[in-house]
């Protein structure tokens, strides 16, 4: 099998975690990283013993797939770059900030025939995964309602820090806000009901000093059934999340590791075993060398895209908000 090139688009956290995971893939070769700061992109190339390269122009020629792993305002301009010199894409997620930005980007890799992967989670987690699986298997019946919680200990979740730094993800107009860096959540959620339909939410500032939101609840509303999307920074020592299925033949809740199901007619709640998923980047290295088109490709980035703008303008002007107005 020949070597799969790889370039890096950013030099930051999200690009570590995908060389961590990539340089072990067999029949991948992580070929260089390039970021506006210049060095940032050398550090990390002596770290990693990879090229440097000053911009994406001179990285493509010697790439088959880029990760871009800028923040979420820059991902349109190095995806359309690369899919106009015929390089395959994963772009972390949130794809864009506007849909206007997620229509260019999908278009663009359709029209040069290269691959979009949106860089959400849950797809690619066991327990996201199987509990999806109950539900999409029949075994819960329909959908009534779905949801997912987490609750974030504050500060030492990292955004104290990030606050002292002037980092863009405490710039809302750079990262979209919380549920936006958190869209893996809305991405689960329309994972399990489908397209969403409308949404009503409330963005909250709880821990005052913060510039973003930090308490987000919504609802979403799917052609059958709700979804449950609660996301904050809690001023307390706790970490508290978990995700659930209530359908008409049963329900189903993760809480950490432990899948409980529960069927209509059961006594009791029973543990479902978890299977181990491929890895996000290996689906992506996957549907590359198989030309499949990946779960959580473009035109799943921009419905949840599409929610989480439409859980701002809820929460802005306390309504629920269709999704076919934006
Ligand atoms: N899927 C996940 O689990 C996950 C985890 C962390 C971050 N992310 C996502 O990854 C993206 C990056 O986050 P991060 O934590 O790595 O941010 P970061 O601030 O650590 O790194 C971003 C890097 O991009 C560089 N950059 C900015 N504009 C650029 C451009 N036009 N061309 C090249 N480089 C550019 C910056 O200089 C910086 O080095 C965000 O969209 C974030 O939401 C995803």
């Amino acid at each position: 099998m020949k070597d799969l090139r790889i370039g890096l688009v950013g030099a930051g956290g999200a690009s570590a975690m995908h060389y961590q995971v990539l340089s072990q893939e067999p029949a991948v070769r992580v070929v260089g990283v390039t970021d506006v700061d210049a060095a940032r992109a050398g550090a990390r190339s002596r770290a990693w013993g990879i090229e440097p390269y000053p911009d994406l122009a001179s990285l493509l020629p010697h790439v088959d797939a880029v990760f871009v792993c800028t923040p979420p305002g820059h991902h349109r301009g190095p995806t359309v770059q690369a899919a106009e010199a015929g390089v395959h894409v994963y772009c972390e997620k949130p794809m864009a900030l506007t849909l206007e930005d997620a229509d260019a980007m999908i278009d663009a890799c359709q029209k040069a025939g290269v691959l979009l992967q949106i860089g959400t989670n849950f797809h690619f987690l066991p327990g996201y995964r199987r509990l999806w699986q109950l539900f999409a298997d029949g075994e819960l019946g329909d959908l009534a309602a779905c949801w997912i919680r987490m609750m974030n200990m504050f500060p030492t979740s990292g955004w104290d820090d990030r606050r002292q730094q002037g980092h863009w993800r405490m710039r809302p107009e750079d990262s979209g806000g919380r549920l936006f860096e958190q869209i893996h959540l809305v991405n689960w959620l329309h994972w399990v009901g489908g397209p969403v339909e409308s949404v009503y939410g409330r963005a909250l500032s709880v821990a005052k000093d913060l510039p973003v939101d930090d308490l987000d609840l919504a609802v979403f509303h799917f052609r059958r059934g709700y979804g449950l999307a609660e996301l904050g920074l809690t001023p307390t020592a706790i970490n508290e999340g978990s995700a659930g299925i209530l359908g008409t033949e049963g329900g189903a809740v993760l809480r950490g590791d432990r899948l409980l199901l529960r069927r209509r007619d059961a006594a009791h709640e029973a543990e479902v075993p978890l299977v181990a998923v491929p890895s996000r980047q290996r689906h992506f290295l996957d549907c590359v060398r198989d030309g499949r088109t990946p779960e959580t490709d473009g035109v799943d980035g921009r419905m949840s895209l599409a929610a989480c703008l439409a859980f701002m303008r809820s929460a802005k002007e306390d309504r629920v908000v269709r999704i076919e107005e934006l």
